[in-house]
């Protein structure tokens, strides 16, 4: 199926690894002209290149989505380089590592254990990030009278997880944050919408966990082990394994943003779709 996307400018935000990568190559797959922003600028530009050798149109622009003159300026460089943003898609929503060290996987920890200064990260990376990208595209999607605004939550925003209390906090914000600006711009012709994912691994995830489990006393060997072994008994114990019985892949991922894109989609607005393989199954 042609999803029409030939042409079509994406800002793909943390798309430096992981989810995002996974993303703009879809995009990319399907036609579309790729902004590769992340924090961190060699990351964005591996991907970016990559798309190019794939025979695909990218370009490399770093900004922290938490910091609005910093967005406002990537939206300008994309407008120059691409005269127009038709979609974009706001996955950046773990925070990127500190200078002094890795931000744990989400915030892994009990609320009670958590230090104030961890919850304001998750919350200005995934709600003002989400908030700032959206205000710096959204003149230009409202003066086009055309606009895909893709929101990346997590089901840990709709049903609660443990141990992530910010993170579902700020997943759970962006829900309604995109219901309401969907009422607002839908006059426009502008579509927002969420995918809420579970579990979706990725080298990016693993090597930070290795990373923190290697500062608290192991080996590098004994931290693949075990992810290898936590992931094993997750899959039969998670209720995904009720669902398809595997993990999520980025290109899952980037195959529903896709479809979300085009306009295939383009009666549906204000919705959350988990790409779960099943694991969430509540409205
Ligand atoms: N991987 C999963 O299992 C999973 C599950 C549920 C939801 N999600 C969501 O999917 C999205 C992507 O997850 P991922 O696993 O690929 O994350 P990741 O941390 O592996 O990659 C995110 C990228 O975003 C960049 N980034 C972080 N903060 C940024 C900022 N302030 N400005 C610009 N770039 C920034 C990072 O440098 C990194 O390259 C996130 O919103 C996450 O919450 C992921």
């Amino acid at each position: 199926m042609d999803l029409g996307l030939k042409g079509k400018v994406a800002i793909v935000t943390g798309a430096g690894q992981g989810v995002g990568e996974g993303i703009a190559a879809i995009l990319s797959k399907e036609g579309a002209k790729v902004v590769v922003n992340d924090f961190f600028q060699e990351r964005a530009d591996r991907v970016a290149k990559d798309i190019v050798a794939a025979g695909g149109e990218a370009v490399a622009l770093q900004a922290d989505v938490a910091d609005f003159d910093s967005v406002t300026q990537m939206v300008k460089k994309a407008l120059d380089k691409f005269g127009r943003i038709d979609i974009l898609v706001n996955n950046a929503g773990v925070p990127a590592p500190l200078p002094e060290g890795d931000t744990p996987a989400s915030m892994d920890n009990t609320f009670d254990k958590v230090d104030r200064a961890l919850w304001k990260r998750y919350i200005d990376v995934n709600i003002y990030g989400v908030m700032n990208c959206t205000r710096a595209v959204l003149d230009g999607m409202i003066n086009q009278k055309y606009g895909k605004i893709i929101n990346i939550i997590s089901d840990a925003g709709r049903i609660g997880e443990p141990r992530q209390a910010a993170y579902s906090a700020g997943k759970a914000g962006v829900m309604g944050f995109s219901k309401a600006l969907s009422k607002e711009v839908g006059k426009h012709c502008i579509n927002v919408n969420c995918l809420a994912l579970g579990a979706v691994p990725h080298p990016g995830l693993d090597n930070r966990r290795i990373g923190m489990m290697v500062k608290m006393g192991m080996t590098e060997e004994q931290a693949r082990d075990m992810i290898k072994g936590i992931r094993e008994k997750a899959i039969k114990l998670y209720p995904m394994g009720k669902g398809l019985g595997r993990f999520g892949t980025p290109a899952d991922v980037g195959n529903a943003v896709a479809f979300f894109a085009s306009d295939a989609s383009v009666f549906i607005s204000g919705q959350t779709l988990s790409i779960s393989g099943g694991y969430t199954t509540v409205g």
